[in-house]
């Protein structure tokens, strides 16, 4: 649905190919502290070489730049350099910028084109992909937002160098995650070269990154408005997930983390409701087995939490409907759907236990 480039340098030929995708050569660089630190010159310098007027923005490297003050600072900043319906936004980092840049592409002037420069696993992988931007409110994260699909999805694989391992591991739920729903085959090659792809070596790195993106793009292209059920299922392990991360205040635990303790989770659920078989289990459970978590945090934001108060604690996800928790289970590795019916609260529990037994390292029943 975007155009996808994968490659390094992604920015050689940058000028001809906004030029192709009829985008003018006027951009506003949106970075957060950490980016425009690591690869702002070099960016800004490629931009000056390749005949382009830019105007830089710089955000704090923290979730709270999604923030609508943040916002409004940014549009005034805007106003104030004469951007206006003729500019891109560029956004160049994580989620937190490719969120926050695209709420504003696609607020500003009634709106103008986003180009994403993801330079995380997470935000190459999934979130500068599909279009959906948003900012959080108080009373909840990614409440104000839009659907603005990015021009372009400028994907450079090489800049994950400078990511902590910590970050790479949150990514890597994401991408292990498209196996699990979509493709058996890439799930296979994940499992295979899992300590490759972590440890960033070439050729997988750029491989798994690619066959994520696309899958990714393909959901979204197929169920862009969550219409058919087919883009819920990008939420595997979710469910689960959001309620670990409301636990622990979206400050303790990445994303990508609670993302793995949820597939866990949901692996069981699966197979505890008789949808996925036994041996199926064991073997996602053996490609999930090979996550890293900072020590201390998987006791403390999982072990020793109640399995009831993680349940309540689920209730809050912003996806459910009236007061029905929405699970999407496997079917086999490789196909996923969105269960349409109640679940009784005493499987997902069980699923939840289980999946403490399994990080604890003792053996399954
Ligand atoms: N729009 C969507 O579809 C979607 C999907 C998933 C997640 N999200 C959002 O994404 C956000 C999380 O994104 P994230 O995990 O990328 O976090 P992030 O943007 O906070 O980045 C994580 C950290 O890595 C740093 N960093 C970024 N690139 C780096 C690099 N190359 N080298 C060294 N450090 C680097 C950042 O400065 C930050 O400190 C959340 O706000 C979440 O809601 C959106
Ligand atoms: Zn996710």
């Amino acid at each position: 649905m975007s155009t996808i480039i994968v490659r390094t340098p992604v920015t050689a030929g940058l000028g001809e190919l906004f030029s192709t995708h009829g985008l003018s050569k006027k951009v506003v660089m949106l970075f957060d502290e950490n980016t425009r630190k690591l690869y702002g010159d070099e960016l800004l310098k490629t931009l000056t070489d390749q005949g382009f007027q830019w105007k830089e923005l710089v955000v704090p490297a923290r979730e709270a730049s999604k923030s609508f003050s943040t916002a409004y600072r940014l549009y005034g900043r805007m106003i104030e350099a004469d951007v206006d319906r003729s500019w891109n936004m560029l956004a160049v980092g994580g989620g937190v910028v490719g969120d926050l840049g695209g709420f504003i592409a696609a607020s500003y002037y009634r709106g103008i084109p986003v180009i994403q420069l993801p330079t995380t696993l997470l935000a190459m992988t999934d979130s500068s992909i599909g279009g959906k931007v948003a900012i959080n409110h108080p009373l909840g994260k990614n409440m104000i937002g839009f659907f603005h699909l990015p021009k372009l999805v400028l994907i450079d694989p090489s800049y994950l160098k400078t990511l902590p391992e910590r970050e790479i591991y949150a990514g890597m739920a994401e991408v292990i995650k498209y196996g699990f729903i979509a493709d058996e085959a890439f799930l296979s090659f994940l499992d295979l070269n899992f300590k490759a792809i972590t440890e960033l070596q070439e050729p997988w790195l750029t491989e798994a990154v690619k066959k994520s993106a696309f899958i990714k793009d393909d959901v979204v292209t197929k169920d862009f408005r969550e219409t058919s059920g087919l883009r819920a299922t990008l939420n595997f392990g979710h469910t689960f997930a959001h309620g670990l991360e409301k636990l622990a205040e979206y400050r303790y635990l990445r994303h990508g983390e609670a993302v793995t303790i949820g597939m866990v989770c949901a692996l069981f659920l699966s197979h505890n409701l008789e949808y996925l078989d036994r041996a199926s289990l064991e073997r996602g459970l053996s490609i999930l087995k090979k996550f890293r978590f900072p020590k201390g945090v998987l006791k403390l934001r999982f072990l020793d939490i109640e399995s009831e108060l993680l349940l309540e604690n689920m209730f809050s996800d912003k996806k459910k409907l009236d007061k029905k928790l929405r699970f999407v289970l496997l079917k086999t590795l490789g196909e996923a759907f969105l269960l349409e019916e109640n679940v009784d609260n005493k499987p997902v529990l069980k699923a939840i236990d289980d999946a403490r037994i399994f990080f604890s390292g003792k053996r399954l029943h």
